[in-house]
């Protein structure tokens, strides 16, 4: 089974509406964007204000993703975005449980798995984000903490909708901070979370799930996270908020130089 790879950019709360557009135009001079996307997958998710803009401005083998989606399908809940509205908007991805999401606004994992079930549910792409914090890594509960987390965003999907959705394992300690784990410590981890999903959801969804590593991932050091046999591509913050290095990032992940 042979999984596209998978290239997400995250801008966090970065970017008008006219900065994306901006952005747009310049990855429309970016050839090896187009060239890279023949065997890549790729998507950008903007803060929800430049959602629109950027659907339309982006070439078409760019899709854009949200940042975060509510659990509830409509109703009085002041500052919620739904799926519905979402997808509306021309959203293919849409990120459950960022970390920061976690720490700075209470998510539970119970919200994270309701989060991803109703965005499969109007046709979006959940990239449900799991990882340790720096306390967690030290105390040797990566692969617990990461197991917790992925069977509680899984629960409430079948197996053919995991096997079709995104996991992205991104520590903590790495986001920002210009840090990362050895490919090999990644890939360690993330085989471990292909084998929960394994005996949760079956080995054929473990098989076809695509997980990503993410956390100060940059042009330079993509491809030798790319290049590990369980690591189908990045989740990348900073280094996906200009053009030429999301590109690059493209390019490099595509097998490219
Ligand atoms: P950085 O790539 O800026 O470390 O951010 C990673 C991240 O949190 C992506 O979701």
């Amino acid at each position: 089974m042979t999984r596209r790879k998978l290239l997400i950019g995250n801008w966090k709360m970065f970017k008008t509406a006219t900065e994306a557009r901006a952005f747009a135009a310049g990855l429309n001079t970016e050839s090896g964007a187009k060239q890279a996307a023949a065997s890549v997958d790729l998507a950008v998710c903007p803060p929800f204000t430049a959602i629109s803009a950027l659907a339309d401005a982006l070439p078409e083998y760019v899709k854009v993703g949200a940042q975060n989606v509510y659990f509830e399908e409509q109703g009085a809940f002041t500052g919620e975005i739904s799926a519905a509205m979402l997808a509306d908007n021309g959203v293919t991805f849409a990120i459950v449980g960022h970390s920061e999401r976690r720490t700075l606004f209470g998510e539970t994992d119970e919200a994270v798995g309701k989060k991803a079930v109703v965005a499969v549910k109007h046709g979006l792409t959940p990239v449900i984000c799991v990882g340790e914090n720096l306390a967690e890594r030290d105390a040797n509960q990566t692969a617990e903490v990461v197991a917790r987390q992925t069977r509680a965003a899984i629960a409430g999907l079948s197996s053919e909708q995991v096997a079709a959705s995104v996991v992205a394992y991104e520590p903590v300690w790495a986001i920002g901070s210009g840090r990362t784990p050895e490919p090999e410590d990644a890939e360690a981890v993330i085989d471990g979370i292909r084998k929960v999903i394994s005996e949760e959801k079956g080995s054929a969804a473990a098989k076809s799930v695509r997980i990503l590593y993410g956390g100060s991932v940059k042009p330079e050091n993509i491809a030798a996270f790319g290049a590990q046999p369980n690591i189908d591509g990045a989740l990348v913050g900073g280094a996906s908020l200009e053009a030429s290095s999301f590109a690059r990032m493209a390019t490099a992940l595509s097998g490219g130089n």
